[in-house]
């Protein structure tokens, strides 16, 4: 057994020693759950079973077994604003009362759109529930507006369970992502594949004048962080604006960088923003803008007898529970104030890490983007997807998130990722601090 399975080993014996009750749970569910969880990605939690879940306030969740955590995982941003914040809680209680879902519009909806265009600069809203759907009704319009067949994403990117975005790039050849279940078609039909901060591969993709949207996030955050370089935006705007693309940026994880995401903090101008996950302070609701210009080219071109049949739906979509939610949660959770907190915790969470990540020896780094950090098994920050993959280590992350789930924090499942929610404080960062430094000291043996 190497040194790595032997520790690995050891925190299983503790995780499952210490959790017994979580531990029946999953043994029950197996009989009535497939493969014992009620989300099948829920099988990537370190441990050999989840914790199951007996309450959540702020930055912290208690399990059956009666263990406290701090959560730095918060639903890998469905809980940014911290679990139930009382803003968010006190109006969906008095929305719920007056009516869940009416396929009406009510006022709420007003404010909401308002606040949006206000923060990311684009004017035309709809809602939907998850930003999955709102990345796949943008792609659906901007194919339906330019007439064009393909979408350009960039290399490991993750926008959701969108068919399109599950492609990446093999030598350079674009094929399905590992994993990719049942496509409808081979991704290379439907998409081009750039590496991240390659100016010249996407003005060759472009080129071809069949690209209808570039959907991208800002920086991309859901391979480890990959900051964009400087320049990289500019050449994106000017390259889908000369080619006839459209450019529809995806603010779901970097909403992180302030109230108007990575577009307001860098005065992006986005065809499309799109948007989910914490706006609504964990109720199901995302949003997707278009620019006025989009807005008025869309506008009229859809049969008034297709709207409710043409791919781009949703009878719980906007609904009133979600509205008021989104309302109180971009109103008084989710605010200048609270990132002007969040981001400073960042900024302890990394220099933390970056201590330990020193003190060990260890040839890792740690990044940040607002808010959000992420440690990574490299040296050297990833100028791209394809880089930052290839610093993945499955068993080592496996390894560090037990160790921290058996002293009481909680990352999130996919990668190393840290987010601090309004509710967060100092103790907890530090707190991770001391367990990240005794992980990183015991594996280098330093
Ligand atoms: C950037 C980005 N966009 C969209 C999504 C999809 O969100 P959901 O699973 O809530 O639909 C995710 C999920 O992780 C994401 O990271």
């Amino acid at each position: 057994m190497t040194a790595l399975a032997e520790l690995q080993a050891r925190e299983e014996a503790r995780f499952a020693e210490t959790h017994p009750r979580s531990r029946d749970l999953a043994a029950r569910a197996a009989e009535t759950l497939f493969e014992g969880v009620p989300m099948h990605w829920m099988r990537k939690w370190p441990g050999g079973f989840p914790v199951f879940v007996q309450e959540a306030k702020g930055a912290r969740f208690v399990d059956v077994d009666g263990i406290e955590y701090v959560d730095f995982c918060l639903g890998d941003t469905g809980a940014m604003t911290g679990h139930g914040p009382d803003s968010t809680l006190r109006a969906m209680t008095e929305q719920a009362a007056k009516g869940i879902t009416l396929m009406l519009p009510t006022e709420d909806a007003l404010w909401v759109s308002g606040e949006l265009t206000r923060r990311f600069g684009v004017s035309a809203w709809q809602f939907a529930l998850t930003a999955t759907d709102a990345n796949r009704f943008s792609i659906r319009l901007a194919r339906h507006l330019t007439r064009r067949s393909k979408i350009v994403v960039f290399n490991w990117c993750y926008h959701g369970t969108v068919d399109e975005t599950f492609a990446t790039l093999d030598e350079g050849v674009v094929g399905p992502r590992g994993g990719n279940l049942g496509p409808p078609v081979d991704p290379a039909q439907t998409t081009r594949v750039v590496e991240f901060n390659d100016v010249e591969g996407l003005e060759r993709e472009l080129r071809h004048g069949d690209v209808a949207v570039v959907l991208a996030e800002p920086a991309l955050t859901n391979i480890g962080i990959v900051h964009p370089e400087p320049g990289f935006h500019d050449a994106l705007r000017e390259l889908t604006r000369q080619h006839g693309s459209l450019l529809a940026i995806d603010e779901t994880h970097t909403i992180c960088c302030g109230p108007g995401g990575y577009t307001g903090a860098h005065d992006l101008e986005p065809d499309i923003v799109t948007i989910g996950k914490p706006i609504a302070g964990g109720i199901p609701a995302a949003a997707y803008g278009f620019s006025e210009e989009v807005a008025g080219r869309l506008a009229g071109s859809i049969e008034l007898e297709d709207v409710d049949v043409g791919g781009v739906g949703g009878t719980l979509a906007a609904n009133a529970l979600s509205l008021a939610a989104m309302r109180a949660t971009l109103g008084d959770v989710l605010t200048e104030e609270a990132f002007a907190r969040m981001i400073p915790l960042a900024e302890r969470w990394t220099q933390g890490v970056e201590t330990g990540i020193a003190e060990a020896g260890l040839a890792w780094h740690v990044t940040r983007l607002g808010c959000r950090a992420e440690y990574l098994f490299g040296p050297d920050r990833p100028r791209n997807g394809a880089e930052a993959h290839a610093a993945g280590n499955v068993e080592l992350e496996r390894y560090m998130h037990l160790y921290a789930l058996n002293r009481g924090i909680l990352l999130t499942p996919f990668h190393n990722m840290a987010l601090m929610s309004p509710a967060t404080t100092e103790v907890d960062v530090d707190v991770h601090t001391e367990v990240f430094r005794e992980a990183a000291l015991e594996l280098s043996g330093a």
